[in-house]
């Protein structure tokens, strides 16, 4: 293929940090990647601003596992503040490098990470919905593009 891992993303990808689910997450999203069709779900816990547990699974390549779980190092015990800075740019450095063709696999994570802050935020009233007319509060379904609603 041309490109080689890192020993960081290898070691990502072989021994995956924080993959499966959380027991009563306050944040779950569900996002699926144009760019190859593979899907990334994570689930979050905050307590107090702080991401006090983070658990994901994938149907992804190597690069989307490794990037998700670096992802979920970077971010468990820390505010939601730094999650929400966080770039591909920033994992792509921690994982000491990622082939430019895999770069949206991390975007992936990211986009994930985001996302289940966001429905956090919702399931916490600290921000509306996109849209009311959903008659469910809560209910953290989604469609098959990761939205809520
Ligand atoms: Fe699909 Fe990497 S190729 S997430």
């Amino acid at each position: 293929m041309g490109f080689e891992y890192s020993k960081k993303v290898m070691d990502n990808f072989l021994k995956p940090q924080n993959m499966g689910k959380i027991k009563n997450p306050n944040g779950i999203a569900e996002i699926g990647s144009p760019a190859c069709g593979d899907i990334m779900h994570m689930e979050i816990k905050v307590k107090n601003n702080i991401l006090k547990d983070i658990k994901f699974k994938t149907f992804g390549c190597a690069a989307a596992i490794a990037s998700t779980s670096i992802i979920t190092q970077m971010v468990k015990g820390k505010s939601l503040e730094y999650a929400e800075k966080l770039t591909m740019k920033h994992v792509a450095e921690e994982l000491k490098g990622l082939p430019k063709i895999k770069m949206h696999c991390s975007t992936m994570g990211i986009q994930t990470l985001k996302k289940a802050i966001k429905n956090y935020k919702i399931n916490a009233r600290l921000i509306k919905k996109p849209t009311d007319w959903c008659p469910k509060e809560n209910n953290n379904e989604q469609d098959h593009n990761g939205e809520t609603y």
